[in-house]
C-alpha cells in the first residue's frame, strides 16, 4: 500500500493517532459545542504549519479579526509577527462578502460560487497549505439549501485538495449532543471528523477530543483529554480508563 503524504498537525497525540498526520489535502470537520477549543486548535494548527514553512489562512465568520487576535493573543503560541510576515493571514469572511456586494442574508447559487472562487483564489495567492473556515455552520446559514451547502463544500474541498491544502472547517453543534453538524450534509462531504466534547466529571467540565473518521488512513479512536493553557495552548493526554 502506498502511504499518502501527510499534513502534520504538530499536535502531539493527534499526529500519532493518525499515523503521522492528516492525509494531505483533506477537508476535516472540527465539531463541538461552544468553548470546547475549536477556534484555538485551528489557530494552533496554522501556527504549527508556519514552523514547518507552510503558510496558513484563517477565514473567520464568527469573531471579528481584532477580537480573534486579542483572544488568541492570550496563548503563547500566537505571535502577531506571523501575521506581519505574511505567513499567517486572518480574513473576515463577511467583510469580503460585503465588499463583493453579496447578499447580507441568503446567497443565490451565483453568489455562493463567487465566494467560493474568492476563497480559492486568495488561498492560491497566499500559497496557503493550511486553511480554516471558522465556522462552516455560520456560512451554511447563508447558503440557501442543502444542495448549495453540498456543492460549496464539495467544490472547496476538491479545489483545495488539488492545491495540496489541508482544511479544517469548524462545526458548531449544541452542547453535549452526538451530532457532528447542523445541516447533516457537512459531515458526509468532509474527509474527516474530529469531535470535541465536554464531559462532566464530579462537577467539573472536562474537554475531550476524538477522531471519528479520516478517509485514506487507518487511525485510532482514543478519547483524549484536552488541556488548555496560555503556555502550551491545546495539549492532548490520554484519559485513564476510569475517567471514560
Ligand atoms: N489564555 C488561555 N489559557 C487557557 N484557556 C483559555 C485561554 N483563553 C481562553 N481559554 C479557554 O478557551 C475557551 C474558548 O476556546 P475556543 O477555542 O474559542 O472554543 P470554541 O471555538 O470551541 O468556542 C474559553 O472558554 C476558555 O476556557
Ligand atoms: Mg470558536
Amino acid at each position: 500500500m502506498i502511504d499518502r503524504p501527510r499534513c502534520k498537525t504538530g499536535i502531539e497525540g493527534l499526529d500519532n493517532e493518525l499515523n503521522g498526520g492528516i492525509p494531505l489535502g483533506s477537508t476535516v470537520l472540527m465539531c463541538g459545542g461552544s468553548g470546547v477549543g475549536k477556534t484555538t486548535i485551528c489557530m494552533q494548527f496554522l501556527v504549527n504549519g508556519n514552523k514547518m514553512n507552510e503558510n496558513g489562512v484563517f477565514f473567520t465568520a464568527t469573531e471579528t479579526v481584532p477580537k480573534l487576535k486579542r483572544y488568541q493573543g492570550g496563548f503563547d503560541f500566537f505571535d502577531e509577527k506571523l501575521i506581519k510576515s505574511g505567513n499567517l493571514s486572518i480574513i473576515d469572511i463577511w467583510s469580503i462578502s460585503d465588499r463583493l456586494g453579496l447578499s447580507p442574508e441568503r446567497y443565490t447559487a451565483e453568489e455562493a460560487n463567487i465566494l467560493f472562487e474568492v476563497i480559492r483564489d486568495i488561498t492560491k495567492e497566499l500559497d496557503a497549505k493550511r486553511l480554516i473556515i471558522d465556522s462552516i455552520t455560520s456560512l451554511c446559514f447563508r447558503l440557501n439549501s442543502k444542495d448549495m451547502i453540498r456543492d460549496f463544500i464539495f467544490k472547496l474541498g476538491s479545489s483545495l485538495a488539488a492545491m495540496k491544502c489541508t482544511t479544517f472547517l469548524t462545526s458548531e453543534i449544541p452542547p453535549r449532543t452526538f451530532q457532528y453538524s447542523q445541516y447533516d450534509i457537512e459531515e458526509f462531504i468532509a474527509d474527516g471528523i474530529i469531535f470535541m466534547r465536554d464531559v462532566e466529571r464530579k462537577g467539573d467540565l472536562i474537554r475531550t477530543l476524538q477522531i471519528v473518521k479520516m478517509r485514506g488512513t487507518s487511525h485510532g479512536r482514543t478519547k483524549f483529554m484536552v488541556n488548555m493553557s496560555s503556555k502550551n495552548g491545546i495539549e492532548l493526554t490520554t484519559m485513564l480508563k476510569s475517567d471514560l
